[in-house]
């Protein structure tokens, strides 16, 4: 949540802001603002997006210098709106800040603030922390950095910030608890960012920030250290990301890019992991800690959001394929409901970004109790990968598009990997069955394409119901979550309320909702709950509802009875959610589009949840 970037170096910094906010505008767009250091300080920032800011600066062509900061703000705390918007300037004019995170004890320390005097122009708890560094600074006659450390321990919550002095111009100071930070190492310069995607076009060597961190960057050097005044060395990380990986390569949307991309995106997820002859899954991330998997009495599986979907299908895989038993929990509820967890356990948490606050602190809780704590993850180099004892990253590339769709599938993918795996080395699987889901693992992208072609199609049917307030999605099995996550992708982009329940639940309570003017996408391929989802159709039907239904290739029975179809080729139970998301994301994005919605920055959502 929230866009962070800075930039200290030889560099126009003004393009460098605007075109990192740009990158990052993912993370929050209710306002954006840049602040830049030269004989004067210039800030300029208002509601809206980072073009809207562009707008506001075109006023001033005197805007010029080699160092600034630049944010894009979710907002937490205050309205959105110019006052509220980042950067923030300290009372007296000293310090300039922006920041990622929520400061939790910002009202006493607002409140003794004010008691000395300190006026404020707006309600955030950001212009809290840069008023408290600022006071300190003045009151202690210290420098900057030395304010920055002790004011930050003054503080509970969660922060990313950034922060320019006016007395000492030519350098800037950033420090992490909670939400992430980025630095990228050029040659007489450096950058910073909450994650990499402003920095690839200029620099590929980049230092994570931990929790407790500050860099203190000049030009010329890079201080590192911890908020007790520690050194720190610097690790130096070369990243694999190119520039056209975050551009829309000629789509509409990133959403629509990275609905599309997902025969690429899985067989990136898979390659090198299936051994050329097909004969066996190896997950190297996973190496040392398989005999721990293998034996596991439980495994707890946290996440959030669309995350906690692809484990909801995990729960499905581990069970069903290595008879192993799964809880899967909203990592929000998992770590404050003082949770048992017991060293035979095995915690995964799964998360695109890598980043996500509740997913990390349960991650966090997990390692306490001493048990394999295992990620899930996209982001390379994001804190969850850094923080567990292992993991496997799902490469699907940058996922830009608010709504996750890459990354569902990814996460799936490597479930999916995961559970074979374990059910081999646990006997469960011969050899032939073994080899059998690994050829159907590889023939999944292909099955995606094909899917994809039928777009023209899932686009008629979305212009039909534009219009509707309600959607219901329906599945059983291995596709109940895929009806919960097909309800979400509606409500995301498109607010039109939907909700996902297992078929069979739909008698106690969703029936009561259904008429001729109800949407009833189910999800109905074959299996051997096939004859009871028949039923359900029926039982829609009875009543009037509409029935949108997602069958395979070739099914006359439901053809009949459905008011549409929507054919995925046939695969195993194991790897259908890979197949049957994809009329469902293609649905969502295409009625979002209809309803003139923004798919790629829906309305008060954000795409990395750094706070809880
Ligand atoms: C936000 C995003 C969702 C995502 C969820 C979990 O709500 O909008 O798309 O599924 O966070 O994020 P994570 O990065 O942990 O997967």
């Amino acid at each position: 949540m929230c866009g962070i970037v800075g930039y200290i170096g030889y560099r126009e910094v003004l393009p460098v802001l605007l075109n990192g906010l740009k990158r990052l505008e993912y993370r929050g767009y209710d306002s954006a603002g840049v602040a830049v250091l030269n004989n004067k300080t210039g800030i300029y920032k208002c509601k809206g997006k980072v073009t809207d800011l562009e707008e506001h600066i075109k006023k001033d062509d005197g805007l010029s210098g080699t160092i600034g900061i630049g944010h894009t703000r979710w907002a937490t705390h205050g309205e959105p709106n110019d006052i509220n918007a980042h950067p923030h300037m300290s009372y007296r004019g000293k310090f300039v800040i922006i920041h990622n995170g929520i400061i939790e004890n910002y009202a006493p320390l607002k409140e003794t603030l004010v008691s000395k005097g300190i006026k404020f122009k707006g309600e955030t708890d950001s212009e809290v922390l840069v008023n408290l560094i600022e006071y300190i600074y003045l009151k202690g006659n210290m420098t900057a950095e030395m304010a920055a450390r002790l004011a930050l321990s003054k503080v509970e919550g969660a922060y990313g910030i950034v922060l320019m002095c006016t007395d000492e111009k030519d350098k800037l100071i950033a420090a992490r608890k909670g939400s992430p930070l980025v630095i990228g190492v050029g040659h007489e310069e450096y950058f910073i960012a909450s994650d990499a995607t402003p920095i690839v076009e200029y620099t590929k060597s980049v230092i994570y920030l931990n929790d407790n961190d500050v860099a203190v960057l000049t030009r010329s050097e890079l201080i590192l250290k911890t908020l007790k005044n520690i050194r720190l060395t610097p690790q130096v990380h070369q990243i694999d990301l190119d520039v056209d990986e975050i551009d829309k390569g000629g789509y509409a949307h990133f959403m629509l890019k990275e609905i599309f991309e997902q025969p690429r995106s899985i067989l990136d997820t898979f390659r090198g992991r299936v051994i050329s002859d097909g004969s066996e899954l190896r997950l190297g991330g996973l190496f040392h800690v398989i005999p721990r998997l293998v034996e596991a009495k439980r495994i707890i599986i946290v996440a959030c959001g669309t995350s906690w979907h692809a484990g909801l299908v995990g729960e499905y895989l581990f069970e069903d394929l290595a008879r192993v038993s799964v809880e899967v929990e909203y990592a929000s509820e998992f770590r404050y409901r003082r949770p048992i967890i017991t060293v035979d356990d095995v915690v995964i948490a799964i998360s695109q970004s890598g980043e996500t606050a509740d997913t990390l602190a349960a991650v966090r809780l997990a390692k306490e109790s001493g048990a394999l704590v295992l990620g899930i993850c996209n982001v390379v180099g994001s804190s969850i990968p850094r923080e567990t004892d292992a993991g496997v990253y799902t490469h699907a590339g940058p996922e830009i598009g608010v709504a996750s769709t890459k990354a569902f599938t990814a996460q799936v993918t490597v479930l999916a990997m995961m559970a074979i795996l374990i059910a081999k080395k646990r006997n469960l699987l011969d050899d032939k069955q073994y080899r059998t889901y690994i050829k159907n693992l590889v023939e999944v992208p292909d099955k995606i394409g094909a899917i994809l072609k039928d777009d023209a199609k899932f686009r008629n049917i979305a212009g039909m119901y534009q219009h509707v307030n309600n959607f219901l999605y329906l599945g059983r099995g291995y596709l109940f979550p895929v009806a919960l996550e097909g309800a979400l992708k509606l409500k995301e982009i498109s607010y039109i309320h939907a909700e996902g329940y297992p078929a069979a639940e739909m008698k106690h309570g969703p029936i009561a909702l259904i008429d001729q003017n109800m949407p009833v996408v189910v999800l109905a391929t074959k299996d051997h709950s096939y004859d009871k989802i028949v039923s359900n159709i029926q039982e829609v039907k009875a009543r009037k509802g509409i029935v949108i239904a997602v069958v395979n290739q070739g099914d006359t029975a439901i053809r009949k009875m459905a008011d549409h179809i929507l054919e995925i080729p046939s695969s195993p139970s194991i790897f259908t959610p890979l197949l049957a998301v994809i009329p469902l994301q293609l649905l969502s994005y295409h009625i979002a589009v209809m309803r003139g919605c923004n798919v790629d920055q829906p309305r008060n959502l954000a795409k990395s949840v750094t706070v809880e």
